[in-house]
């Protein structure tokens, strides 16, 4: 823990090698939640597809330094991450480089520790920054890997559908190896609950099992399906921006203080 309390930067990991589960989705607006308390927020965007930076609002053409160029180690976080229109939060942006980036570095020894080296030297230069987002790819691969490895703890997002538990245990058994191989300090952070729609009675079975497999690990809140938060991307906002009263908003503002919650459990234990 930092010297200063309050001064650390957490890096927390939004991973599930499901797709369309809602990650990114998650990444935005947590990051804008936390940015409008007040907490100096960084997204990394480390998906191809450039969701997230589309979703802030960075066009395609105005993303000079990406993370590409982060985990090339030819750009530094400081000198990648760029400003959004949310105050407090800002943005490393993805390209589809990164679907190069595998094979560039294959042979490369560290290759699992760029983002985790980049945001190591930042935070010991100029930690600009209170919480680190990094929204993943749907799979488990080598920008995965460096997102579990530069983390201190991951963050879940589970739909609310009959499989949900299924993919869980092999992201479980993921999260075991990288803690044994690259991060023994690697934790998880909770288990967000999306797309919940509560006319579904299948939903609700669904959210029972999650808790009763997952116990504690399973937030409180849980996030409604709701057509606001799907229509904001398009804008290149985060549904918070969008529309903040519409009830998945409000979802994710709730999520935020919940975590804001455990830090400060975890800073006092
Ligand atoms: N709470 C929600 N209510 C309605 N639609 C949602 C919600 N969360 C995500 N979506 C939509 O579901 C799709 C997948 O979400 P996304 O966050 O992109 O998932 P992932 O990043 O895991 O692939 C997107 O079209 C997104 O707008
Ligand atoms: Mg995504």
């Amino acid at each position: 823990m930092d010297m200063v309390a309050g001064r650390s930067m957490r890096i927390i990991t939004i991973a599930n090698q499901k797709g369309g589960v809602g990650k990114t989705t998650t990444a935005i607006n947590l990051a804008t939640a936390l940015a409008a308390i007040g907490k100096r927020t960084l997204l990394v965007d480390l998906d191809p597809q450039g969701n997230a930076s589309t979703g802030l609002g960075i066009e395609k053409d105005d993303r000079e330094v990406s993370s590409y160029d982060v985990l090339m180690e030819t750009a530094s976080i400081t000198e990648a991450a760029m400003p959004t229109a949310v105050p407090n939060l800002s943005v490393i942006a993805s390209t589809l480089d990164l679907l190069g980036l595998e094979m560039e570095i294959a042979g490369a020894t560290g290759r699992a520790y760029r983002l985790r080296d980049a945001l190591h030297f930042h935070q010991v230069e100029t930690p600009l920054f209170d919480f680190v987002l990094v929204d993943c790819p749907p799979s488990l691969n080598l920008l995965t890997i460096n997102a579990m490895a530069a983390a201190d703890s991951i963050l879940v997002p589970l739909q609310c559908e009959f499989f949900a538990l299924e993919g869980l245990s092999q992201l479980l058994q993921t999260v075991e190896q990288v803690r044994d191989s690259l991060n023994p300090t690697l934790d998880l952070h909770g288990i967000v609950l999306t797309m919940y729609d509560g006319r579904n009675n299948l939903a609700a079975q669904v959210v029972r099992d999650v808790r009763s497999y997952m116990g504690e690990h399973v937030y409180d809140t849980i996030i409604p399906r709701n057509v606001r938060v799907s229509e904001a991307p398009s804008f290149g906002k985060p549904a918070i921006l969008y529309d903040m009263k519409c009830s998945g908003s409000q979802a994710y503002i709730r999520l935020a203080s919940e975590i804001i919650q455990r830090e400060r459990r975890l800073v006092a234990a």
